[in-house]
């Protein structure tokens, strides 16, 4: 692996920092929404007050990273405690905030990847204007992104504008505080809400190179290769439009800064006429001239089929889109949360988005959610070992046989926080938080053993992913 290259982790600040009304922080969407569990899951939800108390915690959880030998680290600096209702005016201690752990970063010598918007949008925007489908929200992301980037300019290199933007249309309250507004079908909402969040990336790519030309600027979605469940012609096709509409879709507007010809066929079957002005298309374009990178998550793969019954095009392509068959690929394992683990699809992946855009690659989130217990000070974690390793494997082949432009890897996460579902439960941290659900305990952190089998990794730059570690 080249000399330089980015190995890390990757939190986000909305599911660790606790400290949820401190320093003038406003409530945010993660805050604020009833989650809904995932399926087969009970629910065990955390309140966000306290989560793993990061907020307090944040030198000590950089020093562990520092121990481990980190060269960058993924954070996201919460819109609600920049900005407390979004729509008023920066909240200094929330700026002080991230800039004292930027400084702190970048004297540990670990590179600061920041990103921007990360399920923490202000509440208040979207109560009062329901988030991204309101174009004015836009520019209230464009004043928040202006006044992180005034403030760390010349500190931070890797800016990511919008986590998991593609996940706008699945999960539109978390992702874009919207509230499907009523009357609205989901394709009309959708098709709006893409052209809104794909401007609101635009718009922040431009202020990020205009603040500060030498920082770089990058795009990221949460990606998921498809598969077709069986080599019969319509479930390629049912795979090959998933991946267009699902991983491609806003990686081909930055890029290539306007719609995809699919895209726009898409909406014209459906009549969707999304407002979409002059000035946000000059936007999208320009973006697209200026993005440096382009970064993902990658967790597992999944799996597509044709549906045979159903003969009109588009009825089909609605029902390939909103699957709810929860198909299975029968070849994988899976974790408790029934997330299928397949290494070789993040090297098929990577591959494809390689030969798509031809530009540099940026794994920012990549690990297993495991429920765990701490025994006697330890974590045995060896399927998180296990789960690294084989996808560092299968990174090195995709950047040695395929040639592959990747500038780092980053873990999710350096410790145990909330998930996205508000569960502690579902830990994926090299390093133990010690609280339960419903109980903080002494918050107490605890080196798992992948820890220090993280540690080798980075320190042989990937050479050593031999699961020796005595511990
Ligand atoms: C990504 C998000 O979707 O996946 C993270 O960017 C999230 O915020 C991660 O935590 C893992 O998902 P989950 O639901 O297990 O937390």
């Amino acid at each position: 692996m080249r000399k330089d290259f980015l190995w890390g982790a990757a939190t986000s600040n909305v599911q660790s920092e606790g400290a949820y009304l401190e320093d003038g922080k406003g409530l945010n969407v993660y805050d604020t929404l009833v989650v809904t569990p995932e399926p087969g899951i009970p629910p065990m939800f955390c309140s966000t007050d306290v989560a793993v108390d990061h907020y307090h915690h944040y030198k000590e959880d950089i020093d562990l990273m520092a121990e481990m030998g980190f060269k960058a680290y993924r954070f996201s600096v919460v819109w609600s405690r920049i900005n407390p209702m979004g729509d008023d005016e920066p909240n200094e201690k929330g700026l002080a905030y991230y800039e004292d752990m930027v400084d702190y970063l970048n004297e540990k010598g670990i590179e600061p990847v920041v990103s921007l918007v990360h399920f923490d949008m202000p509440d208040h925007l979207m109560r009062k204007y329901n988030g991204f489908l309101n174009k004015q929200v836009i520019e209230f992301y464009a004043d928040h992104v202006r006044a992180v980037v005034n403030r760390l300019k010349g500190k931070v290199r890797y800016w990511l504008t919008y986590n998991e933007i593609n996940l706008c249309t699945h999960m539109p309250d978390l992702v874009s505080g919207v509230i499907k507004p009523e009357g609205m079908s989901d394709s009309e909402m959708g098709a709006q809400l893409i052209v809104n969040v794909l401007t609101a990336h635009s718009r922040a790519v431009e202020i990020i190179k205009e603040i500060d030309p030498a920082a770089k600027a990058g795009g990221m979605c949460g990606s998921s290769a498809v598969y077709p469940l069986t080599c019969k012609p319509g479930d390629m096709l049912a795979a090959q439009f998933r991946n267009q509409m699902n991983n491609y879709l806003m990686f081909d507007v930055m890029t290539e800064g306007k719609l995809p010809d699919y895209f726009v066929q898409y909406l014209k079957n459906r009549n969707l006429t999304p407002v979409f002005t002059e000035a946000e298309q000059a936007a999208v374009k320009h973006a697209s001239e200026l993005i440096d990178y382009l970064a993902f998550s990658y967790y597992q793969s999944s799996v597509a089929a044709d549906f045979e019954d159903i003969t009109d095009p588009v009825a089909k392509e609605d029902a390939i889109l909103k699957d709810t068959r929860r198909l299975r690929n029968p070849n994988l394992s899976a974790n408790e949360w029934g997330w299928q683990i397949d290494a070789d699809g993040l090297r098929y992946f990577l591959k494809e988005m390689h030969d798509r855009y031809h530009k540099p690659l940026f794994i920012v989130e990549n690990g297993i959610g495991r429920d765990e217990t701490l025994a006697d000070g330890k974590v045995y974690d060896d399927e998180r070992i296990a789960y690294h390793a084989k996808h560092i494997a299968a990174l090195k082949q995709a950047v040695e046989y395929d040639g592959v432009d990747l500038i780092g890897y980053l873990a999710w996460s350096p410790f145990d926080f909330l998930s996205s579902h508000k569960e502690i439960r579902k830990r994926y941290g090299f390093v133990y938080v010690n609280r339960t659900f419903d109980d903080l305990l002494d918050l107490k952190r605890y080196r798992k053993k992948s820890f220090f089998w993280y540690q080798k990794v980075i320190r042989t730059n990937g050479e050593d992913l031999a699961d020796d570690i005595a511990y």
